[in-house]
């Protein structure tokens, strides 16, 4: 902490969000990755998912969510969804002035680590078909095979904490049928929800893939923004944790139970005054 940086601002908590739960892998990485700083959650499981939804509903839906986390006084916002990230962060960037820390598929990583050259990506179809991820093949993976493996439903399977069992195990091997067949050595979960079900996706797979999920680069991304901005915390506690839902209340406590494992997680009312727009 710099001399000049109000200790409320070092105080206040690191905000995060997603259209649903699986945020909560990143928030895992930066509860461990950070264990002094504050977090607040916010999980849109009302509205999730996002990944079938037009990209202008996404846009104006993650200003709304962002909005909520600033009004909150968060010191920096942590986008934990992709497809949000694709979709909606230069709009988020170009509104808000805290720092604001994107999350997207670990493409880079992958094509550095295949050695086949074909990598295998899981996502949505909103990251899918974004511009946002063709960017990222043309800049980071032009000369690799990149097999898209479009994952309708599977956010909500982690919504709804089916995690393991024969209809999950189903789904996804029946998903991950063309990347088994192919010579992709990688897999990429492209979508928070994902880390959730990579026991299941193991279970089918074996050692075929490197699984790569970028959530701890995400923890070292943010640690390295804050100690730019001087707002690092150091409190000798340990940071807290809260978490806001636009899902009934005692709905989202359970599932933040089970993905998170906290006993008695800290659940905040989902805002019901009318948004401020700024
Ligand atoms: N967790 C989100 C992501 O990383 C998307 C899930 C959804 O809402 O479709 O893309």
């Amino acid at each position: 902490m710099s001399p000049s940086t109000p200790s409320s601002l070092v105080q206040a908590p690191i905000g995060l969000f997603d259209s649903g739960v699986g945020g909560l892998s990143i928030w895992l990485a930066l509860r461990q990755s950070l264990p002094k700083e504050n977090l607040l959650y916010l999980a849109d499981s009302q509205c999730a998912p996002y990944g079938d939804r037009s990209p202008e509903w996404i846009v104006e839906r993650t200003l709304r969510m962002a909005q909520i986390l600033v009004d909150q006084g968060c010191k920096a916002l942590v986008i934990a969804c992709n497809t949000a990230t694709l979709v909606a962060a230069p709009t988020l960037r170009a509104k808000l002035s805290i720092p604001i820390i994107a999350i997207e598929p670990a493409i880079k990583p992958a094509a550095a680590l295949s050695r086949s050259r074909s990598v295998a990506l899981m996502a949505t179809s909103r990251t899918l078909d974004s511009s946002g991820l063709q960017n990222l093949i043309q800049r980071y993976a032009n000369d690799i095979e990149i097999i898209r493996i479009p994952c309708p439903g599977l956010a909500d399977r982690v919504e709804t904490l089916q995690l393991s069992g024969p209809e999950i195990e189903a789904e996804l091997r029946e998903r991950l049928a063309p990347a088994l067949q192919s010579q992709a050595d990688t897999l990429v979960l492209g979508c928070t929800h994902y880390p959730f079900l990579r026991p299941t996706i193991e279970a089918i797979s074996g050692s075929r893939f490197h699984i790569l999920e970028p959530s701890f680069a995400v923890a070292a991304q943010v640690y390295r923004r804050l100690e730019q901005a001087h707002c690092l915390n150091s409190q000798t506690q340990a940071g807290s944790s809260a978490f806001i839902s636009s899902a009934p209340i005692e709905q989202a406590r359970a599932v933040v139970q089970v993905l998170t494992g906290l006993a008695e997680p800290t659940m905040l009312a989902f805002p019901t005054q009318p948004l401020k727009t700024r």
